[in-house]
This record gives structure tokens, sequence and C-alpha cells, in this order.
């Protein structure tokens, strides 16, 4: 069937027949509601399948959202044991309940697209999806929809991530209508949104309303009486935005069997073609290491500290080119998890050199850091750096350091340019074996450094050691990119002046700030691994739970 005018599915029987779903222009967003166990994801199962099997992936795109811990939705993906997927499907997000930043990534994708559609309407002088199609009848111009179940999860907190979801939610319940971008909401508890309800204009567009038995407020009903009446596995469906005339009440059949979808997404891959799979988003899983340094080149600086928390899963890069201020700080107390991203970052700049084209020193300071910096020399040696890489330990510190700030400031001054980068595991162990002149030589280094072609990559286990290093002959600025693991983002205004920070550390991820790319933080996903050599680790890791 044709998605022109709008996309209309059977997802329930009533007596006298099929039950169907609208969604086109005057019916653009749809709100579903209902308690725990009511049937609301079964409800949007049944709703993807009837509308997959009426429209082709060239007159529908499914994006489709899970905040919660649950699987519902990972199986339009290809898995381990099924291998098919659905072909509507541009993107999954299952798992997303912690990671907030992912919905606000497919609203902003969402907002993107609606814009891209109204300029190339324009273009063409009309202004509405259904026009646009007649004035270009080659474009590939698909419906959109976007669903998202648990979106409570969204709002979940007061803080600015929220706002920018609503404004943009705003903006898409508003001008989806036109461009064939239509929003699915599901939720346990509409009414407990506060910040939607400060918005009645938002409510106003999701004209289609689905109440399963017992919700509250997603009809326009003070007292719930038509949701209290309903009988188990019904739903009322209304496009008359909750209107009592337009309710209908229609019996939903089963879509949540295990395997329902895997055989007819197999004849749906025959008949529409493959296509490339869905993204994938898991919230449970992190990144691969292997992932995270493919692609970087020969003469690229490039040092990996994370997956972004976007539609693409691109690794979070800091380009360390010889410019000042470009080093690295991995800040937090807990070692594994800030050694993994050290030893990822290190190794992905270092891979950038030739081999034996660049001075290593890798520096443990701590104890536990000693493990951590032999796998990574073991990476590195893998890879041909062996002959200039060395390893020091804490009680050398202070002679290597003054020893590299000597070679830099002659460098400096002569206008020589060399070839190094210094990692430092536990780097304010260092404080208690460099004295005053070392302690110089360490400002030096992160100072004057960068444009002799020396950087330095550092873990610190606390920010207030390393904001004492960046006064005195070194600046805040001369660390360009930090990642912040276990620490609370009060203590990280010390590093970015004048802004708000609301971060509370999360496991496994961090957050992470590049002057050069950012103007604020960025959540990121880290990896739970590091690079090394050992199959085991390749192996048992790249999930965690
Ligand atoms: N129409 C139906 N016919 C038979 N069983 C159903 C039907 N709808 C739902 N179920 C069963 O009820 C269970 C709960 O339904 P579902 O997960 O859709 O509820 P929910 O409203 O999404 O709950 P939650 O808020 O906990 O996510 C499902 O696992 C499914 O087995
Ligand atoms: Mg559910």
């Amino acid at each position: 069937a044709t998605s022109k005018t709008g996309l209309k599915a059977p997802v329930g029987f009533d007596d006298a027949g099929k039950v169907e779903i609208l969604l086109d222009d005057s019916s653009p967003h749809a709100l579903v509601g209902g308690p725990s166990g009511s049937g609301k994801t079964n409800l949007l199962l049944a709703w993807i399948g009837a509308l997959t099997t009426r429209y082709s992936p060239d007159e529908l795109e499914l994006y489709l959202l899970d905040f919660k811990e649950g699987v519902s939705f990972a199986q339009f993906a290809p898995g381990r044991r099924d291998t098919t997927w659905l072909p509507h499907a541009q993107l999954i997000g299952i798992n997303v309940n912690d990671d907030r930043e992912f919905g606000l990534a497919l609203l902003q994708y969402l907002s993107d697209e609606m814009r891209r559609r109204a300029a190339a309407a324009k273009e063409r002088e009309v202004t509405k999806l259904e026009d646009l199609r007649d004035a270009d009848p080659k474009g590939r111009w698909p419906r959109v929809v976007a669903v998202i179940d648990e979106f409570q999860y969204l709002f979940a907190e007061t803080d600015p991530l929220s706002r920018a979801a609503l404004t943009l939610l705003e903006d898409i319940a508003r001008r989806g209508r036109s461009q064939g971008i239509h929003l699915v909401l599901a939720s346990q508890d509409v009414s407990g949104i506060a910040a939607f309800w400060g918005r009645p204009a938002i409510f106003e567009q999701f004209v289609l309303r689905i109440a399963l038995p017992r919700a509250r407020r997603v009809l326009d009903d003070q007292r719930n009486e038509a949701t209290l009446d309903l009988p188990r596995w019904h739903a009322v469906i209304n496009h008359e935005s909750g209107l009592r005339h337009g309710n209908r009440i229609a019996r939903m059949p089963n879509a949540s069997t295990r395997g329902l979808f895997d055989k007819v997404q197999g004849e749906m891959l025959e008949r529409w073609g493959a296509g490339t799979p869905p993204r994938l988003f898991d919230g449970s899983r992190s990144p691969r290491v292997d992932y995270l340094l493919n692609g970087i080149g020969p003469e690229q600086r490039r040092a990996p500290v994370g997956q972004t928390i976007d539609l693409y899963a691109s690794p979070a890069i800091v380009e360390l080119s010889d410019a000042p201020g470009r080093n690295l700080a991995v800040l937090g107390a807990g070692a594994d998890s800030a050694e993994r991203v050290l030893a990822t970052a290190a190794a992905g700049m270092i891979k950038g050199y030739a081999p034996d084209t660049v001075d290593v020193v890798l520096a443990a300071l701590v104890e536990e850091s000693e493990g951590p910096v032999a796998g990574l020399q073991k990476w590195l040696a893998r890879e041909g750096h062996e002959a200039r890489v060395e390893v020091i330990r804490l009680r050398e510190t202070k002679e290597a350091i003054e020893k590299l700030a000597k070679r830099t400031r002659e460098r400096l001054a002569a206008g020589e340019r060399g070839r190094t980068v210094v990692v430092l595991f536990g780097a304010d162990a260092a404080d208690s074996v460099l004295d005053r002149s070392g302690t110089e030589a360490l400002r030096a280094l992160v100072h004057f450094g960068p444009e002799t072609g020396l950087h330095v990559l550092g873990w610190w286990r606390s920010v207030s050691r390393l904001k004492a290093l960046l006064t005195m002959g070194a600046v805040v600025d001369d660390i360009g990119a930090w990642v912040a693991l276990d620490v609370q983002g009060a203590e990280l205004l010390t590093l970015l002046p004048g802004s708000l920070l609301s971060w509370s550390p999360r496991a496994g991820r961090a957050l992470f700030f590049d002057r050069a790319q950012h103007a604020l933080p960025h959540v990121i996903v880290v990896s739970g691994e590091s690079p090394d050599v050992s199959e085991s680790n390749v192996a048992e890791s790249g999930e965690t739970p």
C-alpha cells in the first residue's frame, strides 16, 4: 500500500470486524497508556506487525526505542540465534533506561529529518509530504514512525536534558504531521510527567489516544470510566483526542509470543530485499576496543576514549594535533575503568605513528597499573612499537620527566618538533617524588609539549590533584580534553568554570569534554576491555552486565 496520505493498520477486533489505527495529517501522533502488564508493549508489537506487512520499507521507516530493561524490540534486530531483522527498522534502541542521551539523540535526528523534508518541499514550492511525493515522484519519502516505549524515563529528571528533549518533542509534535513524521509514545503513567502537563500544546498534537485497561488520563475522561470497565487484553482506540464519542473498543491479539516475528521477518526480507540491517544501540553493551581503534590510519593523531551516545555509535575521539593544550586527562578514583580508557586512548594515539617512529614513555606510577602497562606494552609491540617504548616506575619518574622537559625546552627554542607520547598511569602519585623541580618539569611538558610534538595522556585519581598541577606555569587549558569516570559533576566545575553540570557517575559511562570540539561535556560509553594481545581478553569481554 502507499503511505502517501497516511498509515492505516488493523490492530484489533470488535464485533463489527477489524479495528484500524490511523496515523495521518489529522491524527499524527499517538499516546499509549496503561498500567504495568496491561498490554502496551504487546499492542505496539501488534501495530508494528500490522504496519510492516502492509507497507514496504520505501513507504515506512521505523525507529524503535525501549527505555525499559527488556528485549521486546531486540527481536527486530539480527541476533545470534535468529539472524533476520525487520527491514523497516532503521534504528533499534534497547536497554536505554539509563541513557536518556540516546532518546535525546533520536529526537534530534527526527527534528533534523523534519527540517530536511521541509526544505525539500519548499524547494518544490509545496509544504506537505503528500504534495512533495507528487512533486518528486522518483524521490524516496517514506513516512517515519518513531515508537518510544516507557518514554517517561526520558523526563525522569528535571535537568537540561529534559528541557532539551521537551523542546524537540514540542517541535516534532507540532510540525511532524505535515512532514510524515509520527511519534508513538507509550507510558505506564502519563499523568506523572509534570513537564508534559506544563505544555498542553504538546498534548494537543497527540490526537490518537490508546488506553489499555485501567489507564489514567489518556482519554478525556476525568474519572477514567471507559478504561476501568475495560476487560483484559482490550484497548480503547480513540482518534478524537480522547473525546468520549471517539472511543472504540478493540480486542487485542497476542503479539508477544516468542519467535512470532522471526518467520514474518524472513518473508519480508525476501519480499522487499535485505538492504542494511537496523542500527542497534544496546545500553547494556559496551564497545569493543577493536572497534574503537579501527580506522585509525597512518599519520593520524586520534585518541579514542569511548563510544558516543548517538544514532551512529561512533567512537568518541580526541584529536591530539601538535597545538597547545592537546593533552588528555582521564579522571577517576577507580583504577580499572580509568586504566582501560587511558590504555585505549594511548593505543589509538600511538597507532597513528609508523612503527618505531615515536618515543613512548609508559609510566606505571601506582602498583595496580603495572598489569595494564605491561598489557599495553605488549599490544604496542605487536603493532611494531618496541625499540622506542620505555616503561618507567615511580622512582624513575623525576629523572624521566626532567629529561623530557629539558628536551622540550630545547625543541621549543630551536623551533623543532619531535614525536613523543607520555602515558602516565596514576599521574597524581608522582607528586610524592617529583619535588619542586620535577613538578615544574611536568608543568612544562603539558604547557609546551604539544607544540613540540609531545603529548601527555594521563590518569589522575583526583580532580584537585590535576587542578593543582595546572597552576604556576601551566594553565587549565593545557589539558584540552578530559574524560571523567567516578567523579561528581561539582568537582569538574573547576575544569569548566562558568558552566552548569548535572552529572553523577554511572557504571560504564563517562563524561567527556574536549575544548576543541564541544561547548559542553557529553556522556560516552566506555569500553569494558583494554587493548591486549591475549585472546581471552577479546573473547570474554565486549559485553558488560
Ligand atoms: N492481547 C493479549 N493477549 C494475550 N496475552 C497478552 C496480550 N497482551 C499482553 N499479553 C501478555 O501480557 C504480558 C504483559 O503485556 P505487555 O508487556 O504488553 O504489558 P505492558 O503494559 O507493556 O507492561 P509493562 O508496563 O510492564 O511493560 C505480555 O508478556 C503478554 O504475554
Ligand atoms: Mg511494556
